[in-house]
């Protein structure tokens, strides 16, 4: 659909850019925090990508009063930033931590005074050792109750000053690389396990949620779903069922559940009939009915091509997480999908395929099955950046993926899309899980590699002028 004129974006557009604690804090035992199943899992050898972890990261713990001075300069209106449940609860379910409360606190005074929307994340990812210890973690139903106490911590000491708030980040990511891939701790490979943990999530977010509005906070609350909408590789009915099955399986199976309160049928019917459905009593329907999100949470970085999988063809994929190009393998769920090259799209180092036209997809699709408004939590390009010897960072490749991006989010508006705003990946560099430091997705470089923090100086990126130009004339300049 060609637009004569897009649409402006709205008065109260949200320009943010998204982190999470593990990946910025550093200070891993500061401060009375609790070991998080991040803290251990980093030290197997050949988890990470050169042994990476985030001890320091990027210091953000200490350096957030300059990080925040970096975001008021470019002109920020919004950040994300998630809590790590260990430093408030170091056991996760006993005594409150009050200087992990304190750490909060100023953080998020600093923000309010430079005028940035603070949008908090409960969850991302690193849930507190001593839960997986006491009870398996997500795999049990206990979860549900102290993730709802640590909730409701944050909501009764931050909703004065917080007004977004994101349950969990990538539900579909930490179950399925905890559970499955075993990337992610605990590091199983049990889908029987992988769906049981699934659903207590699931039952921990609709639970965040009605504890929410049971206190009566301000604002609006949702997840983050690690979106990558599906497109068949061709018009063959048995490719087409393939991106379909991809996008029940992929998406549904979670949007669903957060958005409807239901498992998608064809999803369900299949976990019967391989003896992987999770139990669900009774109440969970009730619970899942009532805790249906303000909005939708989207991180997007790419589209998913799909074929036909037959039912001995290719099963758990292989991450490229060197960043050599053309190391990722073929991957799917036998007999139901494969993911498949795309011919009409450019690759990153990382082999993922960069679409600017599926992210307006992809926020036209949820708009029309949940009639949720939506918020881009993540977008982003991971790549290598080098400073040079004059201490710049020329990252056009950058800029050029954003600008496509956020332009794809003003043509999703004009479709009719209401979007609440549009966080990039992400504001300072930062660790990424699996592929170390080498793969930066910032604004501003920190001069720090997988070999030594360095001095973690903060330099500014060519597209931190860029955004800053975005946000100044409100998306005019895309
Ligand atoms: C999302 C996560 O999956 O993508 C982030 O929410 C993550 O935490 C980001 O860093 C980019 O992924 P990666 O693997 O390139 O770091």
């Amino acid at each position: 659909m060609e637009h004569k004129q897009l649409k402006v974006f709205p008065k109260s557009f949200l320009w943010g850019s998204a982190s999470a604690a593990y990946q910025v804090e550093g200070a891993w035992d500061t401060d009375g925090k609790g070991p998080s199943v991040w803290d251990n899992f980093v030290r197997i050898p050949g988890k990470t990508f050169a042994g990476t972890n985030g001890d320091i990261a990027v210091d953000h713990y200490h350096q957030y009063p300059q990080d925040v001075a970096l975001m008021s300069e470019l002109g920020l209106s919004a950040y994300r930033f998630s809590v790590a449940w260990s430093r408030i609860y170091p056991l996760g379910n006993g005594e409150i931590n009050q200087a992990g409360l304190d750490f909060y606190d100023r953080l998020i005074n600093e923000l309010v005074e430079k005028g940035i929307e603070p949008i908090v994340t409960l969850y991302h990812w690193d849930i507190p050792q001593a839960l997986q210890d006491q009870y398996g973690g997500w795999e049990s139903r206990q979860i549900v109750d102290d993730f709802v106490r640590y909730a409701k911590t944050l909501f009764v000491h931050f909703s004065d000053r917080v007004k977004y708030w994101v349950t969990m980040n990538e539900q579909n990511v930490f179950i399925s690389h905890g559970y499955k891939t075993a990337m992610h701790p605990p590091g199983v490979r049990d889908e029987k396990r992988m769906y049981q943990a699934n659903h207590h999530a699931n039952l921990a977010n609709a639970a965040a949620i009605v504890a929410f509005r049971s206190l009566g906070c301000p604002g609006k609350i949702g997840p983050s779903f690690a979106y990558g909408p599906n497109y068949s590789i061709d018009a063959n009915p048995e490719n087409v069922l393939a991106a379909e099955n991809a996008e029940a399986f992929d998406a549904h199976f979670w949007m669903d559940v957060y958005a409807r309160g239901e498992y998608p049928p064809q999803v369900w019917q299949w976990l019967v009939d391989n003896h992987l459905a999770p139990d669900v009593y009774p109440e969970d329907a009730i619970l899942l009915k009532q805790g249906i999100p303000d909005f939708m949470g989207v991180n997007y970085y790419r589209t998913m091509t799909n074929a036909y999988n037959p039912l001995d063809g290719v099963g758990i994929e292989q991450m490229n997480t060197t960043g050599k190009k053309g190391t990722a393998q073929e991957s799917g769920l036998p007999g139901v999908y494969k993911h498949v090259r795309n011919p009409h799209l450019q690759r990153t180092n990382w082999d993922w395929d960069i679409d600017a036209t599926g992210l307006r997809i992809g926020l036209r699709r949820i708009a029309s099955r949940y009639q949720l408004p939506v918020m881009v939590t993540e977008n982003g390009l991971g790549e290598y950046d080098t400073l040079t010897d004059d201490l710049q960072i020329n990252d056009d490749y950058r800029i050029d993926y954003l600008n496509e991006h956020a332009l794809a989010v003003q043509q999703a508006i004009s479709d009719g899309v209401e979007v609440l705003g549009y966080c990039t990946w992400s504001f300072t560099d930062l660790l990424s899980w699996l592929n170390g430091y080498q793969k930066r997705y910032g604004f501003v470089y920190v001069d720090r590699d997988e070999n030594s923090a360095k001095s973690l100086t903060r330099y500014k990126k060519k597209s931190f002028y860029w955004y800053q130009e975005v946000i100044r004339s409100h998306g005019a300049t895309l």
